[in-house]
């Protein structure tokens, strides 16, 4: 099977986990759209979605799905999206689409975060994917320096040659050569760092269970 159709999988295998006349959290990505495809054929069942990107609003609305404010809902029930990276944890990285600041609200108002990953996603130890981290662009050269005293390399992500403005108006660096040992204490370190919006390792939010696309079928993960 193509990494494609393993995403496929995995969209339609999330279907069951999304409870009739309740509204869903939705994430952002690759595998997310075919998450969104796939409930197309069940929208007349659910009450609408909460959406982690203008990309996936703008997905969600075309298919004729709700998209309620997240201030508006107060807990969802399940939350779907991708991953770059996940851990035998279920702790992930994630931003690889620049959602991750949208994705973390999202995720954190969610009673249950389900992951949808094609294989390459599982991994032993965080950080062979360069770690997403949204900033305050005026912040981003002392940030850049905090990674490098932790041998971390940072640069700027960059759309048509400018740095990639965010759905909140902030910018990206992707931070190469770290391995994120202790998932849960790198996140709330970063996140303390002046400057930083999100780091994009989800373990304070980590999945519940992962739903990993594989060449012989869909293979369950709780965690
Ligand atoms: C977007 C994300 C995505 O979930 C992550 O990048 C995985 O994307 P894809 O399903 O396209 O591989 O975090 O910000």
């Amino acid at each position: 099977m193509t990494q494609d159709e393993l995403k496929t999988l995995v969209g339609q295998a999330a279907l069951r986990y999304v409870a009739p006349g309740e509204i869903v959290g939705v994430g952002t990505g690759s595998t997310v759209n075919k998450f969104i495809d796939a409930l197309a054929g069940m929208k007349d069942q659910i009450k609408g979605a909460v959406s982690s990107s203008v990309a996936s609003t703008e997905r969600l609305r075309a298919i004729g799905i709700t998209v309620y404010d997240s201030n508006d809902v107060q807990e969802l029930s399940v939350y779907i999206d991708g991953a770059d990276e996940i851990d035998a944890k279920g702790c992930m990285i994630k931003g690889g689409g620049a959602a991750l600041t949208r994705e973390k609200i999202v995720a954190a108002q969610s009673r249950r975060f389900v992951c949808i990953a094609d294989e390459s996603k599982l991994v032993d130890v965080l950080g062979a994917f360069a770690l997403p981290v949204e900033v305050i662009p005026m912040a981003t050269q002392r940030i850049t320096r905090q990674f490098a005293a932790l041998g971390g390399q940072a640069t700027v992500r960059l759309k048509d040659g400018k740095p990639l403005v965010t759905d909140n108006g902030q910018h990206i660096l992707d931070v190469t050569g770290l391995r994120i040992a202790d998932a849960l204490a790198f996140e709330s370190d970063v996140n303390q760092w002046p400057g930083v919006v999100t780091v994009g390792v989800f373990a304070h939010q980590k999945a519940a269970v992962c739903l990993l696309g594989t060449a012989t079928g869909v293979r369950t993960l709780t965690f």
